[in-house]
Order: structure tokens, then C-alpha cells, then sequence
């Protein structure tokens, strides 16, 4: 798609007022040893009010002989800051020369991309990556994507998305890490400090951007873009924690999100922007709008037009205008009627040339890491290792995982065991499927011709309603030991604009796990997919289920490790799985209400007929499908069999400033060597508003060899239970406490302190 940027400069791209050269020979911003204050204001001081809306400016990539014509001409002319979307490493270097060397001041141009998952080597989906529950092997994939991606001149990942997401239909719930502002926080920090190394001056780090501030995963109805109606003090506790870390981890820049929330559409909120971003939490970074989320405005019936669009972005504190081209066109204008003051421009200038010394775009602008860094042993490795942590274990009847032994016939069936380019997920633009390793070939590599493998994948994709090849399948189950059954949903079914009504399995695969089961084999369904789907009849017809949220390159041999016993399932869920889609939004820190439902309520099919009004119980749940969830948030089983017990508190009273020491010990009574993540909730019983049933404030992955047992120590900062209260203010209130230690949120050991 062309961007409407392009156009625009088109149109002026030859009535350029000349300037007059008279940079001095070695100017201050040049510089590399120069603060990069100086350097910024020196740079600032040379630049006429066109070069400055340049930097404020993004294209499109559009490689196309009529359009380079004006592309070059602009980029000589000192007019585009960024472009995005171009991944030819020899044009981004060609481009990049124009910009540095042609252009009258030389100021780099910062090309950013998509990075979301993976370059190259995809990992799992950001969901698929939060349920490791592990910052470090997080990192670790954000800093394989920086690897990769800047060895194409990409410096710049559109990544993090830190969203809070409590509605599965909503298909960016992929992209995000779920539900809980902690883990958010967690999984975005790690990912920032991936991408952005050590030094964002280092030829392999990309600029992060934590996404979509603010609200956006709130989407009414789940409908992607929808309206969102957080009030301020919901805002603070659970939707700006996240990004609020996201700037204490140092993410270069912010985009801003598509909603309107309460009627003020993100690219316009100046409270958010400016007040609470820059004022409260001192960002020095800059902020882009999303694609078009300026004019789009004009849509929202927020602005009258593409002029005071630009007009309420810049004040509100977007610095950069993604594609629209509406701030190069009218920000003069706007300038000179006074509307937008100069100093705004001046310093959504300094903003983004800020990190552009910062990323040391200057000193070297040119690609230095090398191609063969892309698919790297290393990489892939670290792919694998992703995606085996992020594999949840949902049901083991009788243990019939792992398969080690009794097996020699195995029937692999389902649109999901062999489909290279679905198993990526949503937003791979860059990943190729000739790399993916699927479970079928990672199961058929791992045992040659020691087992006998059917494979019949009875669907030819998700989606597809044809139940003919079920027949083929059902014989598959009937000659093998074990069936494998890889269900769920293609990659076009989540991510951006791909949201549901329905989250149940799509095409004809209940039938085919239905006719599976009936077969009285073992089944082992695993579901690959971009959210939590409404599985409970699967479950319920299943041996053992393994859930992967889309598991990338690798995940075909980190799935046949797990199957096979090389590795121990160890992934929890980051996010709530709902019944039905009725009981959306459904997550676990909610407050309580004043009618708490207490599962002794009398269910649909339980009620008598002409039953008296309040006869079933007048508390909080659904007649058909109770209050309790399918799958509890944190919840993951595993080849070990973890108990806890002992939990302990070094006092029971603590002051703010002090630091709770809490232990548990973990013991691994099973017969494999396996991973648990030990998490600590607390609840604050009382507040001056009302506070959620349960709170993840940490956790810890910890390996334990069979039989062995462990203490499991947390130091929780005190000030870490500070939320906004009835005044909004962050403060940690006075008061009687609950803490649990254990393996899902359903954690019922427990401990109580208070705080002075
Ligand atoms: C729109 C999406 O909302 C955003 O997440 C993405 O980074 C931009 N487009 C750029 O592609």
C-alpha cells in the first residue's frame, strides 16, 4: 500500500525553498563524543521548519520506478525521518546513503518493521512467550530478532505489546502477554531489554516501542479498534503498569493506540501523553502515532479534518506521524496561525533525533552485522528453548504423556500437524515456512524407522468443513497405540482485525476429536492457536492435552520433546481460558463483589421446575456456566509432581520501605526432573476502593530433579503493593494481607501479614 505520505510529498517534493549551506565544518552534532543534548540542540538550530517535519514524519516503503523518483528526491531533501516496512537490506543501505550523504545536514533515516516474534527465526507468538513465565529466555528471542533484523538495516521493532488483554474474541490478544499487569510488565521489560542490548548504540540493537498506549486491548465486544471506556483509576492499577515499565526498562520510543477511550481517541490524549508519560514517568524517548491513528480521527468524529487532526495530535504530544503525511502537510500552517506553538515541533524534533544519536545511527548508519547471523544455530536454539517453556499441559490422565514406552504405532492426525506457515502465527512477515520444523517431521527425525507413524491429517486446514477424510483418520487411530492430534487455528484466525463471535473449534475438528475418542484409543490432542479457545469438550474427550499458543520455527521439535519425554511440560497460562465466550470477560483479579459466588449455587440443569425466585442462591455467576473458568490464569501441569507446603514469613507485620521475605518449599515427588513456576498472589483485604480476590506480584521458575525438594525464597517490596486508591494516589495502604505461594492462581497455601 502506498502511503498517503508519499503522495503528499510527491506534490512538493520539487518546490523546495533551497537553503542556504552554511554548516559549519565540523558542527557539534557530528560529534560522536559531544553529549547528545548538545548534539541535539545544535542540530535543531540548523534545521529549516521542512527538515524538522521530515524527522516528525514515516512512509510507507513503495518500491516503484515512478515513486523512487520523489522517494530519493525527499530523502535528499532531508524530508522523511523514518520509513517502515522496507526489508531489502541493499535498498535500505542505498536509501540510508542518499539520506547521510546527499542530504544537506545528513541525518539518518531510522527504518522500522513489525519485528513482533522473530525475524528470521520466529518464536512463539508474545502470548505463546509470556506462558514461559521466564524474562531471560524472553530476552532472549527479542534479542535474536534484533540480531537478525538489523542485519537488513531494520533498527527500529514495533514491539512490545504490552496491551492487558481479558477477551480471548479480541484476535491481538496473540500479540500480547495476557491478562495480568504483572506479567506484562515482566514479559515487556524483557523483551525491551533484548532488543535494545546492552547499548542501543550496538550494531545489533533495534529501537522497542511499547504498544498501543493505552487501552487498547480493552476493545468493547472484542472487536478490534472498538471504543474503550477504562476510567482513570482501572487505567492506573491495571492498563499503565505495564508501559510505565516499559520506560523504567528504557523503550526508545511509544506508539500510540487506535481506540478512543471515554471518547478521547488515543493520538489526542494529552493527559496520557504528555501529562502521565512524560511528566509523571519522565520518557525521554518519542512517540509515533499507529498507522494513520491522526487522520483516522477524522473517523472517530474527533476531528473535523486531516488539519486539526495533526493540529490535536502534535499538541497532545505524538511526535511522529506514521503514514499519514498529515503533519509535513499542515503542521506549517498550523505553525504559523499560532494553533500548534513552535515549541511543540521543536521538541517532538529532539525527541526522535534523540534516539537517532542514541541508536548511533550517526556513527555507523550502514549494515554491519552480518546475513549469517539470520537462522542461526544459535537462534533456532533459542527458538526451541522458547518454545518448549511455553507449552501449557492441560489434562495427563493416567500419565499417557510422555510416550516412552508401549508405543510402536502412532497415528498423527489433524490440519495442525504438518502446516509450517500456520504454526508461526500471526504477524511473521519475515519468517519463511521452508524453515519451520513441524511436529510430524520432528517426530518422524526423532525416530527414523523405530516407529511406525500414520499420518492422516483427515482436515486439510482448520477451517475446513469437509468430514470426509475423518474416516481415514479414525482407521489411523484404530491401527496405532496412540493418537496425536494437532488441532486449532490457522494464523490469519488471530492477530490484527482477526477477532471471534464463536472460540470454538473451527471447520469439522470437534467432529474429528469426537470420532478420535470414540475409537477408545488414547487421544493427545495439541492445540496450536493464537488465544485461548473454548476447548472444555475437547478436554474432556482427551487423555492429555498440550496447549500451544502458535509455537513458531521450532515448535515442531520442542512439541516431539515434550511428547516424548526429552523435556518436561512447564508453561502456564497467561491468561484466563473461558467456558463458553459468555463468560467473557473472565479473569482472576477480579474485585469480589458483595454477592461472591460460592459454587454451591444451583445450575441450570439443576433447577426445579417453578423454582422459587431466590431459591438458587443470589450471588455473582452464569446459570449455564457456573463462575469458575475452564483453565485458571498460571495454571500448567507437568511431568513432575510438585507439592508445596511450609510457606513461611520472616514477620507479620512490615513497615513501608521494608521487604517481605516469603519461602515455600517445593518438592518434586515424581519420577522426571522438571520445572515448576512457583508464583506468589497476595490480597489486600480492605482498601479505600475495593481491591481484586488476588494479585500476582512474582514468580520464579525453579528446575527440580525427581524426588528432589527445595525453599522457594521471594523478597516482595513492600511499596509493591501500593495501588491508587480513593484519593489517586499511588500509596501502599495500611492493613491485613493474604499471601499464597503455589503453582496456579488457584493457590490456596497461605500466609497473613499486615502493614503499619
Ligand atoms: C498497525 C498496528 O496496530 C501496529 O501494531 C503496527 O505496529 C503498525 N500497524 C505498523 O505496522
Amino acid at each position: 500500500m502506498k502511503s498517503q505520505l508519499l503522495e503528499i510529498l510527491a506534490v512538493s517534493a520539487f518546490s523546495i525553498l533551497t537553503v542556504s549551506t552554511s554548516v559549519a565544518k565540523t558542527p557539534v552534532y557530528k560529534d560522536s563524543k559531544a553529549p547528545i543534548e548538545q548534539r541535539v540542540e545544535d542540530l535543531l538550530s540548523q534545521m529549516t521548519m521542512e527538515e524538522k517535519l521530515g524527522q516528525l514524519s514515516q512512509i510507507n516503503s513503495f518500491n516503484d520506478p515512478k515513486w523512487n523518483v520523489v522517494l530519493y528526491q525527499n530523502i535528499k531533501d532531508g524530508k522523511i525521518g523514518s520509513i517502515i516496512n522496507e526489508v531489502n537490506g541493499k535498498r535500505i543501505d542505498s536509501l540510508q546513503r542518499m539520506a547521510v550523504k546527499q542530504s544537506r545536514l545528513g541525518i539518518p533515516v531510522l527504518f522500522g518493521r513489525d519485528v513482533i516474534h522473530g525475524y528470521k527465526t520466529i518464536f512463539p507468538i508474545p502470548l505463546g512467550q509470556a506462558a514461559t513465565f521466564d524474562p531471560e529466555v524472553i530476552a532472549a528471542g527479542a534479542h535474536a530478532a534484533a540480531v537478525e533484523s538489523s542485519s537488513d538495516g531494520i533498527r527500529w521493532t514495533f514491539s512490545p505489546m504490552v496491551d492487558i488483554s481479558r477477551d480471548p474474541r479480541w484476535g491481538r490478544i496473540a500479540e500480547s502477554a495476557g491478562e495480568d499487569p504483572y506479567l506484562a510488565s515482566v514479559v515487556g521489560s524483557a523483551m525491551i531489554k533484548g532488543y535494545q542490548g546492552a547499548n542501543l548504540s550496538d550494531a545489533t540493537s533495534i529501537a522497542a516501542c511499547a504498544k498501543h498506549f493505552f487501552g487498547y486491548g480493552a476493545s468493547e465486544g472484542g472487536r478490534d479498534y472498538n471504543s474503550t471506556f477504562i476510567p482513570e483509576r482501572t487505567m492506573r492499577n491495571v492498563y499503565l503498569p505495564p508501559f510505565e515499565s516499559a520506560v523504567k526498562a528504557g523503550a526508545a520510543t511509544f506508539m500510540t493506540s487506535f481506540n478512543d477511550n471515554d471518547g478521547i481517541p488515543a493520538s489526542a490524549n494529552h493527559h496520557i501523553l504528555t501529562d502521565i508519560l512524560r511528566g509523571e514517568w519522565g520518557f525521554k524517548g518519542f512517540v509515533v502515532s499507529d498507522w494513520s491513528s491522526i487522520t483516522e480521527m477524522i473517523n472517530h468524529g474527533f476531528c473535523s479534518d486531516a488539519k486539526d487532526a495533526a493540529c490535536k495530535s502534535a499538541n497532545a504530544g505524538v511526535d511522529m506521524d506514521m503514514v499519514s503525511g498529515c503533519y509535513l502537510k499542515y503542521l506549517p500552517e498550523l505553525v504559523n496561525e499560532g494553533k500548534v506553538p513552535m515549541s511543540v515541533v521543536d521538541n517532538a524534533v529532539r525527541n526522535v533525533l534523540r534516539i537517532k544519536f542514541q541508536l548511533g545511527l550517526f556513527e555507523h548508519p550502514f549494515i554491519s552485522t552480518p546475513q549469517t547471523v539470520k537462522y542461526s544455530a544459535e537462534n533456532l536454539a533459542a527458538a526451541k528453548q522458547s518454545a518448549e517453556e511455553s507449552v501449557i499441559m492441560l489434562k495427563n490422565e493416567g500419565d499417557v504423556l510422555p510416550l516412552t514406552s508401549g508405543v510402536t504405532t502412532l497415528a498423527v492426525v489433524g490440519p495442525l500437524a504438518n502446516a509450517p506457515y500456520e504454526q508461526m502465527g500471526t504477524w511473521t512477515f519475515d519468517g519463511e515456512k521452508s524453515h519451520t520444523v513441524t511436529p510430524l517431521n520432528a517426530i518422524k527425525s526423532m525416530f527414523g524407522k523405530n516407529l511406525n507413524i500414520i499420518y492422516e491429517p483427515a482436515l486439510a486446514y482448520s477451517r475446513d468443513n469437509s468430514t470426509e477424510g475423518i474416516a481415514k483418520a479414525v482407521d489411523a487411530a484404530k491401527r496405532a497405540d496412540v493418537v496425536l492430534a494437532f488441532v486449532g487455528e490457522e494464523a490469519i484466525l488471530s492477530g490484527e482485525a482477526h477477532c471471534l463471535a464463536s472460540l470454538n473449534l473451527v471447520g469439522a475438528q470437534s467432529q474429528l476429536i469426537s470420532a478420535l475418542a470414540a475409537t477408545g484409543k488414547p487421544v493427545v490432542t495439541v492445540v496450536m492457536a493464537g488465544r485461548p479457545l473454548t476447548i472444555g469438550k475437547q478436554l474432556d474427550e482427551s487423555k492429555a492435552m498440550l496447549y500451544c499458543f502458535h509455537p513458531g520455527t521450532m515448535g515442531g521439535e520442542a512439541i516431539a520433546d515434550i511428547l516424548f519425554g526429552k523435556a518436561s511440560p512447564s508453561g502456564k497460562t497467561p491468561v484466563t481460558f473461558p467456558k463458553s465466550t459468555g463468560q467473557i470477560p473472565i479473569y482472576y483479579c477480579h474485585n469480589n463483589t458483595g454477592r461472591p459466588a460460592n459454587r454451591t449455587e444451583t445450575l441450570i440443569d439443576k433447577i426445579p421446575v417453578e423454582a422459587g425466585q431466590t431459591s438458587l442462591g443470589c450471588t455473582s455467576f452464569l446459570l449455564d456456566d457456573g463462575f469458575d473458568p475452564l483453565v485458571p490464569f498460571g495454571f500448567g501441569l507437568s511431568y513432575g509432581k510438585f507439592s508445596y507446603s511450609g510457606i513461611t514469613l520472616d514477620k507479620s507485620t512490615y513497615s513501608a520501605g521494608d521487604v517481605i521475605h516469603a519461602s515455600v518449599t517445593l518438592a518434586n515427588a515424581g519420577s522426571h526432573d522438571a520445572t515448576e513456576v512457583a508464583q506468589l498472589y497476595i490480597r489486600d483485604k480492605v482498601g479505600s476502593v475495593t481491591r481484586p480476590v488476588k494479585e500476582l506480584k512474582a514468580f520464579r521458575r525453579v528446575a527440580l530433579k525427581a524426588g528432589e525438594s527445595t525453599r522457594v525464597d521471594f523478597e516482595l517490596p513492600v511499596s509493591d503493593l501500593a495501588f491508587y486508591g480513593i484519593d489517586m494516589k499511588r500509596t501502599v495502604e495500611p492493613g491485613d494481607f493474604t499471601l499464597w505461594i503455589g503453582t496456579d492462581s488457584n493457590a490456596s497455601l497461605s500466609a497473613s501479614f499486615s502493614v503499619k
